[in-house]
């Protein structure tokens, strides 16, 4: 018998323990062992729930308890998460965490504790939910230079745009819909700024360039900034506006990371992805293009990435497997420098507005839409982000701008 602690009884840990009971047999013979929940820490009681007699509130019960090899953290947040899996890894407990902050400030550091004990650090559910997509960069892409990750991280904000777009609700009732189905964190500005989609990208993008890519440097913008009147400019192009975080390698050197709302169309392989589905798109210099798609959150489709992970904790006890992220800082490119084209929204359609659009950007591609009147929307050709803001410094009414990936 393999003996677990689960730290955090909320919506992932309770996921984790119904994911234990309702496919225990199978889980049994694909860990060559029983899986059994000795203690669950939260700082609640339960009463009447069928775990009561597994809650307890103080760590060291677990730390100090030699049975339990495996300890699974799904609490959420840097602290006490960061304390309580380095106090498991030097008690030579494996760890397995959903925790992307967790993962995305210390996951060189972690990897290298458990690898010096050999242990094991895994966090699959970290980032895609139930999506498997942090084995396959560590086991399956090996043989490949990473050259793009380019992924819908955030079920939240996927759900609010595929709502706003598909059924005309507000941005507000989409949002509130996504935090009662549990998609959405704790405080969901972390899902509508774009900041969880950063901390999976930088998971990504270290795990895909084996060094440490800090979050702090990825250029973060989320969706509040759209409305309906861009999704309707989106509807009548034929396209979608989609919240990509996306770390690219370019010319075989310089990577640039970025978390933005983009226009895709039809053609691009993440258009598809709707609702509270995540997409991760990779492409490889041998491969060439694979992409992943499934719950990227939700209680059960998380539970069962941190349960499959720890089957293979279960699998490989006294073995670590070897993931490469090394400390050293990735240097990231200056975003300013990156080009793409640009969507962009003015007030007023007069000619004077449109010369003075064609005098600042030169040939621009004109957006119109029906329903649409008293402003002007175009498509830019392929500029930087650097002389994008200058621009904007020089142009007055600006009413949106959205990165165009057609
Ligand atoms: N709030 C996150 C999301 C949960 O909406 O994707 C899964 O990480």
């Amino acid at each position: 018998m393999i003996n677990i602690a689960i730290l955090g009884y909320g919506t992932i840990g309770s996921g984790v323990v119904e994911v234990l009971s309702t496919n225990g047999e199978s889980i049994k013979k694909r860990a060559g062992d029983q899986i059994d929940i000795k203690y669950i820490l939260d700082l609640k009681e339960f009463p009447g729930d069928p775990m009561m007699e597994k809650i307890v509130h103080d760590i060291n019960i677990i730390l100090e308890d030699s049975d339990v090899m495996i300890v699974v953290e799904v609490m959420g947040g840097v602290e006490p998460a960061y304390t309580f899996v380095k106090q498991a890894l030097l008690k030579g407990k494996s760890v397995i965490t959903s925790n992307k902050e967790l993962v995305a400030t210390h996951g060189a550091e972690l990897l290298d504790m458990a690898k010096e004990r050999n242990l094991n650090f895994l966090f699959e559910a970290s980032v895609g939910g139930g999506i498997p997509i942090i084995r396959p960069l560590n086991q399956s892409l090996t043989a490949d230079e990473i050259v793009e990750i380019t992924g819908i991280l955030n079920g939240t904000t996927n759900y609010i745009l595929s709502r706003m777009s598909e059924d005309g609700l507000d941005f507000n009732t989409a949002l509130q819909n996504a935090q009662k189905m549990g998609y959405a964190e704790r405080n969901p500005a972390a899902d509508i700024e774009g900041h969880d989609a950063c901390r999976k990208i930088a998971i990504l993008s270290s795990l895909a360039f084996g060094m440490q890519v800090d979050f702090e440097d990825i250029y973060t913008e989320g969706i509040t900034k759209i409305t309906d009147t861009d999704i309707r400019y989106a509807k009548a192009m034929g396209a979608r506006i989609k919240l990509f975080a996306s770390s690219v390698k370019e010319n075989d050197k310089h990577v640039y990371a970025m978390v933005a709302p983009v226009l895709i169309k039809a053609s691009h392989p993440l258009y598809s992805v709707n609702d509270v589905f995540n997409g991760i798109f990779v492409r490889g210099n041998v491969i060439g293009d694979v992409m992943f798609y499934g719950s990227g959150a939700g209680k059960l489709p998380t539970a069962s990435a941190v349960v499959a992970d720890i089957v293979d904790a279960a699998k490989h006890l006294n073995k670590n497997i070897w993931t490469i992220w090394s400390s050293k800082k990735l240097e990231l490119t200056d975003i300013n420098q990156v080009q793409h084209r640009f969507f962009i929204r003015v007030e007023g359609n007069s000619l004077t507005v449109k010369e003075q659009i064609s005098k600042l950007f030169g040939e621009v591609e004109e957006i119109t839409t029906e329903d649409v009147v008293g402003e002007y929307a175009f498509i830019t050709s392929s500029i930087a982000e650097q002389e994008l803001n200058e621009i904007k410094s020089k142009l007055n009414g600006i009413l949106s701008v959205i990165r165009v990936r057609f």
